[in-house]
């Protein structure tokens, strides 16, 4: 994720913006680059990381300056798509986190009025729109150039002729780190700490001009006060934002990731969805190529292009891919990887590809292996996942594949519109479970003193079921089971004891009847019984030992949502066992060998 640091004091700022950057590479990126302000601004920056960039920097006096961390979102990772960007006079640079969603109708008019373009970046449009509006006062020209933006943002400015830095934030955090003859700005505490531990964070809508002396916020035009906070965290709690763990910080950041997911996608107007990938046409089917949890989110998207695409879609482990006889005709094959590393998935695609089947590639690093081998690229918006255990790419995953769906649904407008709102909500409805997750807490206190766990489910819960298993045992080192749960009678069921609980998923689809008859199979063996239920299911109230209560939504999207409780339930099962969460023993975040 991008990170954005500013300086403006009486110390030399190189040292004290590369500093900064430092604190923020645990967020991840391709690319980073500073601005010192002089008569002229100078521009430093490249691929790599800021240890290199410094390597390469010669020293320049500035008590003024700006810095970014760009993990790539427009534009492939490279020197010119890199941070900062210049206008045409090459006196106003500008740093930015967030999207422009009309940033290509701003560069063509740009350009229609003589502005020069270097990068591909969205970000490029706002120093030419400064420039464009500056009149003397930089404060005026940032607020007259944001009337023009649609899509969130968070940017530093700066320009030659000002002794200030203008900053502004939309949907995008920025915050003011307050010192003595001197402030700082960066898009996360840890970026200041070592410098001051009195923050002002920042509103949408705020503008600031912060100079050595003090900082002064307006917004709608209106001067206002910011509190200044303190900020009671080391620079280790704060990387995690003052979560115990990055897998709970990782959590808790899925509406936002949900909503990263959809942005640009969905013409709202028409209610389309709209990936860019091009038409679904002379294929006969799709064959879904993934590991772990990807796997499993893979597998839901077989539900979800079925359902709507009428499309047989097959699902493959990559790993057994490369060993299996898979009758591929005119088959789409896409392969599904955060890490766009994993070794049996890289083999799998090219293997596919040598049968000369089109491939694309669902990912979340950008540039990662997997860009070199697939024809097409589509990337999740979770942003660095830095928990060994996929959480956030999980839910990204779900709803690339749900967009997927969308995109080429064979459904009227109306059930289509339908769909589309409610994905479109579904962020709260994430919001709302998180907002319990004390309930969820408890319920682990009594997983957590069990040696064995079974997980069920049926239909396009059963891969979730699958996952929450595959959480559990990789966290809190319980052996978890995922099954189908009509299933069980075939064989499992001579394991179930009171010793053995059984986490059942109940949706509120046509598996339900079904799925309680089960419940009841499993409660008469007297295995405690926790079970995940939309709010108000009174039948599952009254069989199941624990319920954790779900928010009620559309059944094809509840993967969504058991699969955050399932996550919570694993985090606290692990907490409660002492594990180490963020670093399971054995585990690595990229797996690179088959
Ligand atoms: C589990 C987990 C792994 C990965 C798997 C595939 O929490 O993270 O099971 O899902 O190693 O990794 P990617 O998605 O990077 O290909």
């Amino acid at each position: 994720m991008c990170g954005i640091v500013g300086y403006v004091g009486y110390r030399e700022a190189q040292p004290i913006l590369l500093n900064s950057l430092k604190r923020l590479e645990y967020r991840g990126y391709d690319s980073c680059g500073i601005a010192l302000q002089g008569s002229i601004i100078e521009v430093y920056k490249d691929v790599g990381r800021v240890e290199e960039l410094e390597k390469m920097l010669p020293p320049v006096e500035s008590k003024i300056g700006i810095g970014h961390t760009r993990w790539a979102t427009h534009g492939k990772p490279s020197q010119i798509n890199a941070h900062p960007h210049l206008d045409c006079s090459g006196k106003i640079a500008v740093v930015h986190n967030g999207v422009i969603s009309n940033s290509q109708s701003l560069r063509e008019q740009l350009v229609g009025e003589g502005h020069r373009f270097l990068s591909e970046t969205d970000t490029e449009v706002i120093p030419h729109l400064i420039e464009k509006h500056y009149q003397g006062n930089l404060a005026q020209a940032v607020e007259a150039a944001l009337g023009y933006i649609n899509g969130s943002y968070s940017i530093v400015v700066v320009h030659t002729e000002c002794e200030e830095l203008v900053v502004a934030r939309n949907e995008s955090p920025l915050i003011i780190g307050v010192g003595d003859r001197e402030n700082l700005i960066a898009s996360d505490v840890p970026a200041v700490l070592d410098h001051t531990d009195r923050v002002i964070y920042l509103e949408d809508g705020d503008i600031g001009v912060v100079s050595k002396q003090g900082v002064r916020i307006f917004n709608n035009g209106v001067a206002v006060r910011r509190e200044k906070h303190r900020i009671p965290w080391n620079i280790e709690e704060a990387q995690k934002s003052g979560y115990e763990h990055f897998m709970l910080k990782e959590i808790h950041e899925q509406p936002r990731v949900i909503r990263d997911s959809f942005r640009g996608y969905i013409r709202a107007i028409e209610s389309v969805v709209d990936l860019g990938i091009g038409k679904l046409t002379h294929f006969d089917n799709i064959l879904l190529l993934a590991c772990g949890t990807s796997y499993y989110a893979a597998w839901v998207g077989k539900h979800a292009i079925e359902k709507l695409v009428r499309v047989p879609v097959m699902v493959e482990l990559a790993s057994e891919f490369n060993y299996n006889d898979t009758v591929l005709g005119k088959t789409w094959v896409i392969g599904i990887t955060q890490s766009g590393e994993t070794a049996d998935t890289l083999k799998a695609l090219k293997r596919a590809k040598g049968l000369g089947c089109r491939t694309l590639a669902i990912a979340n690093v950008v540039e990662s292996s997997v860009t070199r081998i697939a024809e097409q690229i589509l990337y999740v918006r979770a942003g660095p996942e830095i928990s060994v255990a996929a959480t956030k790419s999980f839910v990204a995953q779900l709803v690339t594949l749900y967009l997927l769906a969308l995109s080429y649904a064979i459904i009227d407008t109306r059930s289509r519109e339908r769909l589309i709102t409610e994905l479109r909500i579904l962020p709260n409805k994430v919001q709302q479970l998180l907002n319990e997750e004390e309930k969820i807490a408890e319920c682990s206190k009594c997983l957590a003193k069990y040696e064995n766990a079974f997980f069920v489910a049926r239909g396009i819960n059963l891969p979730v079921a699958l996952e929450g298993a595959l959480k559990l045992k990789e966290i809190s080192y319980i052996h978890a089971e995922g099954y189908a749960a009509g299933e069980l009678k075939h064989g499992p069921f001579a394991l179930l004891t009171s010793n053995t609980p059984v986490i059942a998923i109940v949706a509120q689809d046509d598996t339900q009847e079904t799925l309680i008859t089960n419940l009841k199979e499993i409660k008469a063996r007297e295995s405690p019984l926790i079970a995940l239920a939309e709010e108000g299911n009174e039948e599952v109230e009254k069989l199941a030992d624990r319920v954790i209560w779900i928010p009620r939504v559309e059944p094809l999207f509840s993967p969504v949502l058991n699969g955050v409780a399932l996550q919570l339930l694993a985090y606290y099962t692990a907490r409660e066992r002492g594990c180490p969460i963020d670093q399971p023993r054995n585990l690595a975040k990229s797996v690179t060998v088959e």
